[in-house]
């Protein structure tokens, strides 16, 4: 086996710092790595993590899978009947003959110590489902991660739902130093220096950003996006209004509101 071939490098590393996290990181990395922790799936809202936090599991383990890891982003698939064969594409399984590629995959991967990860299945549930309950049945060695909005319910499954990142619950003594402390301050805080250097959390703007944070309930996506806007607001303060332009949570969004994607990682 190549185990080059059956990395992503393209993925790795990311290329900025993951913040907080790092108990998770702890508890999915030490599950993954447990003979019976052969399939765990990190769920949680649009935009709270999952991939990120995927990735940077994956990079931790990738000397623990003798035999590789293997990525495979499931979004822009959108017929189920083609999971198997995104998989046997990935792993550059041929599919020549009569022969069924779920036994084609089968043989492929029994007896490899292999970590897949099956990224954003939600919209194919059912069949990443039954090629993860096939797979993992056959295949003793094969260690299955999965993202998705919502879990398989397959057997075994452990089922990890990602929290928010932590931000303060009240802004009206808050100074700087203390909101520093919390993760989704520092992810704004993070983006808005990329975007506009020199950026920093003062006594003047402190309240907007642990405001906006409060109002996007610490979800990573859209205080990335709240951070890219702060090149066009007069420094040093974010004025009020900033807060009610920004995006809201799934939760508090008006149904007109229109649902967000990824931005870049
Ligand atoms: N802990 C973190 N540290 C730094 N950046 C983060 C962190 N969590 C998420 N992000 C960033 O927030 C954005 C959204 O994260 P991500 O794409 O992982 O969410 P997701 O839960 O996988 O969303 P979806 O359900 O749409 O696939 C990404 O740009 C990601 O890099
Ligand atoms: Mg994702």
């Amino acid at each position: 086996m190549n185990r080059e071939f059956l990395t992503a490098p393209e993925l790795f590393p990311p290329t900025t710092p993951l913040i907080g996290r790092q108990s998770e990181m702890a508890a999915i990395t030490t599950y993954l790595q447990q003979p019976h922790g052969r399939l765990l799936t990190l769920t949680g809202p649009a935009g709270c993590g999952k991939t990120r936090l995927a990735l940077h599991a994956v990079a931790e383990l990738s000397p623990t899978f003798a035999d590789g890891l293997l990525w495979c982003d499931l979004a822009p698939v959108t017929d189920a009947a083609y999971v198997p064969h995104v998989l046997a594409a990935r792993l550059g399984v041929r599919e020549p003959g009569d022969q069924p590629l779920l036994d084609l995959l089968t043989e492929f991967l029994h007896g490899r110590r292999l970590l897949l990860i099956l990224d954003n299945c939600e919209h194919l549930l059912a069949a990443v489902s039954a090629l993860v309950h096939h797979l993992r049945q056959r295949c003793p060695r094969l260690h299955v991660l999965l993202t998705s909005l919502y879990p398989t319910g397959l057997n075994g499954e452990k089922v990890w739902p990602l929290a928010p990142l932590a931000l303060p619950e009240s802004t009206a003594t808050l100074t700087a130093a203390q909101a520093a402390e919390f993760d989704a301050v520092r992810l704004f805080v993070e983006r808005a220096t990329a975007v506009r250097p020199g950026f920093a959390l003062t006594e003047q703007n402190v309240m907007a950003v642990a405001a906006m944070c409060q109002r996007v309930d610490g979800l990573p996506l859209a205080i990335e996006l709240a951070a890219a806007r702060v090149p066009l607001l007069p420094p040093p303060t974010l004025p009020p209004a900033w807060i009610t332009l920004l995006p809201c949570s799934a939760a508090r969004r008006p149904a007109s509101f229109p649902a967000t994607r990824r931005c870049g990682r």
